[in-house]
């Protein structure tokens, strides 16, 4: 079918990034969200980092420009009728997710695949909010969406060979790399990097060093290119908090439970880069 006209739900900061890379390898891309104000500071941090890009030398700033002029605020979903995809970068919780996938099967054209870069979620149980199972897929980005390589591809039980092989080649075409993992909590990311991000928040409630000295030890010990407990800071602690929830609940395994800090950061507020703090203050 080949994919041109890509909507993208939720201006946040995947949803920008995502939005970012479709623009710029040649789709038109419809971003939306509930909050306007969001949409466009959306789209100034878009231009900003498409010219920062152009500035390194990734692109021409002809390219930069042709790909922020095919980027259009789009206001509610209604105007995702005509997408060929639409990516879903919504909040990490199943029934908002499951709402905006109703929505959206009841607006879009029958040949519309529904993808979501939900980064736990089982996207067996998503597709069963549409009536189009087989053209519901995952797509993981990886924050920050413009430099990371990977974009995690999952199945649900009854996705099509045919949505699969498009969503693959869509990821290709933004420049990245999909690998195909099954519909398990966490899929392979979050059950890998989340737990460890869990442990380090651990180390902190419990005194064994103070939040600098475990991301130093990460840094400077296992050559990682941030520390866990900044990088959950750039994350969101309450992406974090949701992802450890739907590993513990998924698999049953008290190893999986949230630290107790990490969910007092997310009740106080504090959830990283995104609020000016989390396990650091950011200016
Ligand atoms: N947009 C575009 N480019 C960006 C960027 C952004 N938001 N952030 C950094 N960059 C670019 C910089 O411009 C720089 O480019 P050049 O090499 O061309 O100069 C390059 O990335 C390196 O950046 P910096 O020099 O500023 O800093 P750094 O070397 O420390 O790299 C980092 C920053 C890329 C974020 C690096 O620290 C890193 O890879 N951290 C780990 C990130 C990670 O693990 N992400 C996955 C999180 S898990 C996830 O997203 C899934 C989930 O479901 C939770």
């Amino acid at each position: 079918m080949g994919i041109n006209n890509i909507s993208v739900v939720g201006a946040g900061q995947m949803g920008s990034g995502i939005a970012q890379v479709a623009a710029l390898a040649g789709c038109r891309v419809l971003l939306h969200d509930t909050d306007d104000a969001r949409i466009s500071a959306a789209m100034d941090s878009i231009g900003r980092s498409l010219m920062i890009g152009a500035a390194k030398g990734r692109y021409s700033p002809e390219e930069a420009a042709t790909a922020l002029a095919r980027l259009v605020p789009g206001g509610g979903l209604s105007a995702a009728a005509d997408a060929d995809l639409v990516i879903e970068a919504a909040t990490e919780n199943m029934a908002v997710k499951k709402g905006i996938f109703a929505a959206l099967d009841g607006i879009c054209g029958e040949g519309t695949i529904l993808a979501s870069n939900t980064s736990s979620l089982s996207l067996t149980e998503l597709a069963s909010a549409t009536e189009r199972p087989e053209q519901v897929i995952g797509m993981h980005f990886m924050n920050p969406v413009p430099v990371m390589k990977l974009v995690e591809i999952i199945r649900g039980l009854r996705t099509s060979e045919e949505t699969y092989a498009e969503a693959a080649g869509l990821a290709a075409r933004m420049g990245k790399t999909p690998l195909e993992v099954r519909d398990f909590p966490g899929f392979v990311s979050n059950r890998i990097l989340m737990p460890m991000i869990n442990e380090a928040v651990y180390a902190v409630y419990e005194g064994v060093a103070k939040a600098e000295t475990v991301d130093d030890v990460m840094r400077l010990g296992m050559n990682h290119p941030m520390g866990p407990l900044a990088l959950a800071d750039l994350i969101g602690l309450d992406t974090c908090l949701a992802i450890m929830e739907t590993l513990h609940e998924g698999f049953g395994d008290s190893k999986y439970r949230p630290c107790p800090l990490l969910r007092s950061y997310v009740h106080a507020g504090w959830l990283g880069r995104k609020s000016g703090r989390g396990f650091y203050a950011y200016g």
